[in-house]
């Protein structure tokens, strides 16, 4: 705890500020970022200032963009958070709210250190790494506590926003680091559960069958998609899928059979040609949600976090920020949108292994959503892809989509291998310094790892070449220097 002791005074300086707003009665506007991680930290804090009576407005985002930073000026409000973003744009921030007042609670690399108006809680200013350690949620979550200690109970849906941003980086996919505390309180409070088991999406709400099929991390050739396959290998396993004419989910497997089921997987997948060590990787860290009904998607934090990003990137953050707000019927309605979100990632993934669309340079794979995939679908699906062993794991992985609403304009999203990180690949750094050596009209930020931004469309390829040069040399730096 000690070496979080200035972390935590700060998170308490913005507690405190915003406990004077509600007292002061000012309106509070909100914006936060339409992924999981964003949308329970707009839960989290909606949750959180609806208990003390503050009055807010939230919005939910694709990106901080210099556009919606100057519709917020035309709105000429006081109060400002911003969350799970922010720390990327102060500069820009300060130049256009500066006779406002801004609490910006984000985990991104901040743009540069220097001294701000602001009240900027970011991990990253305190030596925490804000990639793997902390996310957004995680931080609305302290500042939260900070303002109310029953807010505890909220513990679990910064679970959601750390699984959401994949920090589950620790040994068999488990959060570690400030994350860590979060856990303990969820435990501490009796609302959560963690423990070791098969990694298949929608363990608890899904007939087994069903959970193979849908499980696209990693992704099994012949199982993702599959259904017949899927039905075929649970006879082989011997497994019954109904129990008194009910659908059996993985939950309801003993132990005995969860390692049958591991084990004809484990055979399926090596015949299939997945990787050996992918194979054997299907074993991780469950945080079960005991405050959720048991059987319901809400009671497990990937299922949560899939929930989440299927809400936003179906265009319906609202229903996100509702369920996180534990709104019933918001929950049942989203539940569509996550059924089209699971179709649609393994039609995609399916596309991509059929049609070889991955393309390669020197530092860089890269591949383009052409008509197929939309520019709100392809950081899931780039963020799939490399997770799920689908391509090697020596270069970062670039893809690409036409934005829907902005013509002429491509989505970029860029995601990386902790391997790579370590020999100094910094994906933000990388797409920030592309835009601004080939002088071009664009924006990009993220962390060193998962990236993003937009570029003329008409640009593409001269984009790749530049970007290819700087992370071929950011690698080759590290390198030199070790
Ligand atoms: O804006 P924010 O930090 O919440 O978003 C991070 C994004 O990067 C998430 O969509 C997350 O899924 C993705 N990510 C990833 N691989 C990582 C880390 C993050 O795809 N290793
Ligand atoms: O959009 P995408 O999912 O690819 O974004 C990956 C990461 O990069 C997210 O954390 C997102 O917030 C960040 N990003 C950013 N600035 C942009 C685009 C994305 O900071 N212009
Ligand atoms: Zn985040």
């Amino acid at each position: 705890m000690e070496e979080y002791s200035e972390f935590f005074n700060y998170i308490k300086k913005a507690a405190d500020e915003i406990h004077n707003w509600i007292h002061n009665d000012e309106i509070i506007r909100i914006t936060t970022h339409l992924d999981a991680d964003g949308l329970s930290a707009g839960g989290i804090i909606s949750q959180a200032l609806y208990r003390e009576g503050g009055k807010f407005h939230l919005r939910i985002i694709r990106q901080l963009e210099k556009s919606f930073i100057n519709e917020l000026v035309d709105e000429k409000r006081k109060n400002y958070i911003f969350l799970d973003m922010g720390s990327g744009q102060i500069d820009y921030l300060k130049e256009y709210l500066i006779d406002t007042k801004v609490i910006i609670l984000d985990h991104h690399k901040p743009m540069n250190e220097n001294k701000t108006p602001f009240i900027h809680v970011n991990p990253h200013l305190f030596g925490i790494n804000g990639v793997t350690e902390i996310s957004g949620a995680g931080i609305v979550y302290f500042v939260a506590k900070a303002l109310n200690e029953q807010n505890i109970d909220l513990a679990n849906l910064a679970i959601v926003g750390g699984i959401g941003d994949r920090q589950d980086k620790g040994k068999y996919y488990s959060l570690s680091g400030l994350n860590d505390l979060i856990i303990k309180d969820g435990s501490n409070a009796g609302i959560l559960k963690v423990e070791r088991d098969l990694r298949f999406f929608g363990k608890e709400s899904r007939p087994i069958h069903l959970s193979l099929k849908y499980t696209t991390e990693p992704f099994i050739p012949g199982i993702s998609g599959n259904e017949e396959n899927c039905i075929r290998l649970l006879m082989a396993a011997g497994i019954k899928p109904k129990e008194d004419k009910k659908w059996r989910t993985i939950s309801d497997l003993s132990q005995d059979e969860k390692v049958k089921l591991n084990s004809e997987i484990v055979k399926f997948a090596l015949k299939k040609g997945l990787d050996r060590k992918e194979a054997l990787n299907l074993i991780g860290t469950s945080y079960n949600f005991l405050d959720q009904e048991k059987g319901s998607v809400l009671r497990d934090a990937r299922e949560f976090s899939s929930l989440l990003n299927a809400c936003g990137r179906m265009s319906k953050g609202g229903l996100g920020v509702s369920i996180c707000m534990g709104d019933a019927d918001s929950f049942k309605e989203a539940l569509k949108s996550l059924t089209e979100y699971r179709k649609k990632i393994a039609e995609y993934l399916n596309w991509f292994q059929e049609q070889d669309v991955l393309k390669e340079k020197k530092a860089i794979y890269h591949f383009h959503g052409g008509n197929k995939i939309i520019d709100k679908m392809i950081g899931t699906i780039t963020s799939i892809v490399t997770s799920s062993n689908l391509i090697k794991s020596d270069k970062p992985l670039i893809g690409i989509a036409y934005i829907k609403d902005a013509e002429n304009m491509s989505k970029i999203s860029a995601r990386g291998f902790p391997e790579l990180i370590e020999k100094g690949l910094d994906l933000g750094e990388a797409l920030r310094e592309t835009i601004k050596n080939l002088e071009i009209e664009g924006e990009a930020g993220g962390h060193n790892i998962a990236a993003g931004g937009q570029i003329p469309t008409n640009l593409e390829e001269k984009f790749l070449e530049t970007l290819d040069t700087i992370i071929e040399k950011q690698i080759s730096n590290k390198n030199r220097n070790l």
